[in-house]
């Protein structure tokens, strides 16, 4: 069995953290959420990778699964130029697929589920796909599957504007070579993609056995931010451990599951768990509450911050109230302003968000 793993598209969702990194590398609890896929499929015993990238982004990804590789694993490259389609990524990997049968993985997807049971019985059973759904509250963002009385799917439909039921389509799907011939049978949809779900929806039309199984652990879609900060929210609970590498004097406090990396320095420092907190990171006078991640380098005095995700050496100094619920890219900073006590004064990227009192 190989993988076949989506990180390309253009992240407009997530900006302006994706005009400069792609949307599979932001990290969540301080690693990148491609890497949990690698993980997840690693574990399930998927060697041989195949991984979709984009011309904007395909460098970096390269770059950061060479850090991730491991000595039995084989990584294929597949550049798809426009974003056509999750059916047309599928398209473009045939040299690499051929006719085995592969897991499909969306690399912005977060899935606590044990995807070995899932192939085994996709092998066992013979079927042609598989598709995994969760039930969701707001169905219409996504493809939405219709079961019948005994649990067989009836119909998929993409993003339907009046959804039959609340099971989504999660991002990881099992297939055969059958795929193939039903994405050469549709058409694009009205977003102008190939979908896989239209594509799905079609085997079922060829009378192809399709199976599906409602996941019952978590699943999280980092599109956008807050979504972002939720999956932080649910990964640091699931994963921080108390873990402490660098220094933290006598007037420091952590309370729970916090992990302090090597070359990190607390001074005075309040933390509570979950939270992460990088490699040579320089914290004094500070509160770190919880659900928060700190990435490498960052540098934060006089501060207090809650429910954020902080990525690569930010500077955060001096700053009265709490900053609560934001994502900052890498080195971004935030100072007390020099001007008088009713300005602020920003410099933003396009796209970026500010929410003051
Ligand atoms: C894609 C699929 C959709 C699926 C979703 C899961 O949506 O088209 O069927 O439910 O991923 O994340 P997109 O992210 O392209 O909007």
């Amino acid at each position: 069995m190989k993988a076949l793993i989506l990180a390309g598209g253009k992240g407009t969702r997530l900006r302006p953290l994706t005009y400069a990194m792609a949307k599979q590398l932001v990290p969540v609890a301080n690693k990148p959420i491609l890497y949990y896929a690698m993980d997840s499929l690693y574990q399930a015993g998927i060697r041989d990778f195949g991984v979709i990238i984009s011309p904007e982004t395909g460098k970096d990804v390269e770059e950061s699964l060479q850090v991730w590789l491991k000595p039995d694993t084989r990584i294929t490259y597949i550049l798809q130029i426009e974003p056509a389609g999750l059916a047309h990524a599928v398209k473009i990997a045939r040299h690499y697929l051929g006719d085995d049968d592969f897991i499909m993985y969306l690399g912005d997807n977060l899935i606590n589920a044990d995807l070995g049971s899932h192939i085994a019985d996709f092998k066992k059973a013979g079927y042609h796909a598989s598709i995994l759904l969760k039930q969701v509250s707001n169905p219409s963002s996504f493809g939405v599957a219709e079961l019948d009385a005994c649990g067989q799917v009836r119909q998929l439909v993409e993003k339907p504007k009046v959804p039959k039921s609340d099971l989504a389509l999660v991002g990881v799907y099992l297939f055969t070579h059958h795929i193939f011939e039903a994405i050469a049978n549709i058409q694009p949809s009205w977003r102008g993609e190939l979908e896989i779900t239209d594509a799905i929806q079609r085997m079922i039309e060829d009378g192809r056995m399709v199976h599906s199984r409602v996941h019952e652990g978590w699943w999280l879609d980092t599109g956008k931010k807050d979504d972002l900060l939720a999956a932080n929210t649910v990964v640091l609970g699931e994963y921080a451990q108390a873990r402490i590498q660098g220094e933290v004097d006598a007037a420091s406090s952590l309370r729970g599951a916090v992990q302090v990396g090597a070359g990190s320095v607390l001074k005075n420092v309040q933390v509570s768990g979950p939270a992460m907190i990088g490699e040579n990171c320089y914290l004094e006078n500070t509160q770190i509450g919880p659900y928060t991640s700190l990435g490498n380098g960052c540098r934060l005095i006089d501060c207090r911050v809650e429910n954020s995700v902080l990525l690569e050496e930010c500077v955060i100094e001096s700053v009265p109230g709490k900053i609560e619920q934001s994502l900052l890219g890498k080195g971004c900073r935030i100072i007390k302003s020099p001007l008088s006590q009713q300005s602020h004064k920003y410099l933003l990227a396009d796209h970026s968000e500010i929410e003051v009192l």
